[in-house]
């Protein structure tokens, strides 16, 4: 590798820091000198190719960040809690896909194409990375911001397995066996009792006790009363702050459905100003990190099947709402393990790296 600043990925052996290494695997090039993977002492020597170079993770210590540029952190909340403000103190930037930071008032809560800006002013070394059902509509819900002025925000979620992490993941494919094959019938029970025979107890599942295969669960993270869950309030909270409307009013539905990975959403947002569909289509072309895929009448819209694995943000089935002024109702898909969170951090990252140059 050659001379440049030095990236540190903590998490590098976890379903978000696989994804970030795919993702600098794939780059035509980076500016990173050296690229150290740290991990829990459990993954300590395991090894790892990264462009080329079979590099040995390392276990998270204070001495893993001495010379460390840009740290970027894929592991849970209570670790970045605790780890990310001491990568900062040994002198590295902090780059955060936990939930830990995201509210904090000293903590940028960055996505590139919104408010790239933001990089800047980071008080504790430490800058966030967005929820990835915030992120998936960020990209799209941004541009139209800039050219119309976002005042209300409704939207429903369909959101995949691995947003709960590999454990999510797992846990939807064995539900998938245990249902195959069983002949179930038109009764509501039929799921539970196939996963029963399978084997499978309901009593451990990550999507709130609910079987998610052939079914949806209207529940995503944990309950914090008043009816809502704390994946809803993040979509209010986060939108807000990246998109500097402190006002903004928004009401969220998370929804999980038996995808693997992508997360999709219904969007049905209120503009200051007049905007129809033809405008939205401009403003949609014209951001790069935005594909449109709108051609209802020859079937012709994103779906998480074709998503997966794609960089972008994909829109569809734009249209003015009947009865709302100024309102548009929009389909978006986002790969919720890229863009959605390996991939929005790792640009943050990249916008770093010249600092350090
Ligand atoms: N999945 C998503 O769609 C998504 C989207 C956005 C944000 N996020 C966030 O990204 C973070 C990572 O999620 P994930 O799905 O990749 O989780 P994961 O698959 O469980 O991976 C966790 C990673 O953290 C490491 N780790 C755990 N405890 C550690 C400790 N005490 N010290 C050092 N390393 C430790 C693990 O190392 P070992 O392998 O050594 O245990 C592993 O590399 C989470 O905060 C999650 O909320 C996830």
């Amino acid at each position: 590798m050659s001379n440049g600043p030095t990236l540190a990925l903590v998490g590098a052996t976890g379903a978000v820091g696989t994804v970030m290494i795919d993702i600098i695997n794939g780059r035509e090039s980076v500016p990173w000198g050296e690229i150290r993977l740290i991990a829990s002492p459990r993954s300590a020597g395991k090894k790892i190719t990264v462009r080329g170079e079979e590099l040995t993770v390392i276990a998270l210590s204070p001495e893993a960040f001495d010379g460390v540029d840009v740290a970027m952190f894929d592991v849970p909340d209570e670790v970045s809690a605790e780890w990310a403000p001491i990568a900062a103190e040994r002198g590295a930037v902090a780059v955060d896909n936990s939930g830990a930071f995201r509210m904090d008032d000293d903590v940028p809560l960055v996505v590139p194409e919104v408010n790239a800006d933001k990089v800047a002013d980071r008080p504790r070394g430490i800058i966030a990375n967005p929820n990835c059902t915030t992120l998936s509509m960020m990209a799209a819900l941004g541009a139209l911001h800039r050219e119309f002025g976002l005042k209300e925000l409704v939207v429903a979620s369909y959101q995949a397995a691995s947003g709960a992490g590999q454990d999510g993941v797992d846990r939807l494919y064995a539900e998938l066996d245990a249902v195959s094959g069983k002949g179930l019938g038109a009764k509501a029970g039929d799921v539970r009792a196939a996963l029963e025979a399978g084997g499978l107890s309901l009593a451990d599942t990550p999507f709130a006790g609910t079987p998610l295969a052939l079914n949806v669960v209207p529940s995503a993270g944990s309950y914090k009363g008043d009816g809502w869950f704390s994946e809803e309030l993040k979509v209010r909270n986060e939108s807000r702050k990246i998109l500097g409307i402190p006002d903004l009013k928004v009401s969220a539905t998370c929804v999980r459905v038996p995808v693997v990975t992508t997360h999709s959403l219904a969007v049905h947002a209120t503009f200051e100003r007049e905007v129809t569909v033809e405008a939205a289509h401009k403003v949609f072309e014209a951001q790069p990190s935005v594909v449109l895929v709108d051609d209802p009448e020859n079937g012709r819209f994103p779906s998480p099947a074709e998503v997966v694995g794609n960089d972008p943000t994909y829109v569809g089935r734009v249209r003015q709402a009947l009865d709302f002024p100024n309102t548009l109702d929009f389909f978006v898909c986002g790969d919720n393990l890229r863009k959605g969170a390996a991939l929005n951090t790792y640009e943050v990252a990249e916008q770093l790296a010249p600092e350090f140059s």
